[in-house]
């Protein structure tokens, strides 16, 4: 029996050593429940008293070096397999990659946010509203009543009869002013809509930054300094203001204002249209009737407001001659800026 388990051993050890895929095999064929190593240890029935002890330790021996040779092949089959996949899967980082492209923010936001950074730069906060608004807040609030002719030019898409598309950012006002007290410093970025056709120059929804400084004792000599601040920030450092006498229902007095052309200086070229001015944006003094609609007392408080448009300025400083090309987003247009 001493010598069947020798062999025994010597055999599964072989059978181990010669193979790296069926060790379950081998297992099941020496150590499993109807395995050689088994049936004679069934078989130890036959030995005497004495022998049957030396015999099971010896099996057990053989057992245990028959498992401990299975294991250590099993590590080393795994240890093999995985070093096979790290080199079949080694990335060679110094290799060319392909880049992925990025993209930039869209001139008009670009434009958007530079004009942004300079309020803030003077102490504004940023306030919003909703592109759906209310004729009230649009229209009536500022002192344009029903049937006023400052309608006709702004003549919107109306969701509902005292619904519709914003058509200025100027609402905002009346919708700041309304929540906050003076003092008041904020400026309104946001799209408008006008029923307007679409041509070189103009776009049914474009977008606007509109301003409202209120407090005691504010004049239009404060607005015309903090304008050419932002002005002079904006354009450059040797810019001119323009004062435009206008209208606006909204402001008293009101006015249109003109930087000097900041491509010529105000000599006169292509830009400026040899004007040597370039239009932007509408102003003026809050009118005494808004502030009271608002609850603020036009006898304590007063204030400015202006809106100017983004389209036009990002037009200008960029060169670019047809609005169109800002809402096509194509990305030939798109890189250039
Ligand atoms: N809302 C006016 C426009 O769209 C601009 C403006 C704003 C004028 C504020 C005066 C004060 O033309």
């Amino acid at each position: 029996m001493k010598e069947t388990l020798q062999r025994i051993k010597e055999n599964a050890l072989t059978a181990i050593r010669n193979t790296d895929t069926e060790l379950e095999q081998i297992r099941i064929q020496y150590l499993g429940k109807k395995g050689e190593l088994t049936s004679v240890l069934r078989g130890m029935g036959v030995l005497s008293p004495e022998e049957r002890p030396i015999i099971g330790q010896l099996a057990n021996e053989v057992r245990a070096e028959i498992e401990a040779a299975l294991s250590e092949k099993a590590a080393m089959v795994n240890q093999k397999a995985l070093e096979e996949k790290l080199k079949a899967e080694k990335i060679d980082v110094t290799l060319p990659t392909t880049v992925s492209r990025m993209g930039h923010l869209h001139p008009l936001t670009q434009v958007q946010r530079s004009i942004e950074d300079i309020f803030i730069g003077m102490g504004f906060s940023i306030a919003e509203g909703p592109e759906v608004e209310y004729d009230y807040y649009n229209f009536q609030a500022l002192n344009i009543p029903e049937n006023h002719p400052a309608r006709d030019t702004q003549d919107t898409f109306y969701i509902t009869d005292n619904i519709l598309l914003r058509s200025q950012t100027s609402p905002v006002q009346v919708r700041t002013m309304e929540k906050q007290k003076p003092p008041i410093r904020v400026i309104s970025p946001g799209r408008v809509y006008r029923s307007d056709a679409v041509d070189a120059t103009h776009s049914p929804l474009f977008h606007q930054i509109e301003g409202l400084v209120v407090d005691k004792g504010i004049t239009m000599s404060d607005f015309k300094g903090m304008m050419e601040t932002f002005a002079q920030q904006f354009f450059g450092s040797d810019t001119k203001l323009r004062f435009r006498p206008h209208h606006f229902p909204f402001t008293e007095p009101s006015a249109e204002i003109d930087v000097s052309c900041f491509v010529c200086g105000g000599k006169g070229c292509r830009v400026c249209k040899n004007e040597g001015w370039i239009e932007i944006l509408g102003a003026g003094m809050v009118h005494p009737f808004v502030l009271s609609n608002c609850g603020i007392d036009p006898n304590v408080y007063s204030g400015f407001a202006f809106g100017m448009g983004i389209e036009r300025i990002a037009m200008k400083q960029y060169g670019i001659d047809d609005m169109r090309l800002l809402y096509e987003n194509d990305v030939r247009f798109l890189e250039q800026f």
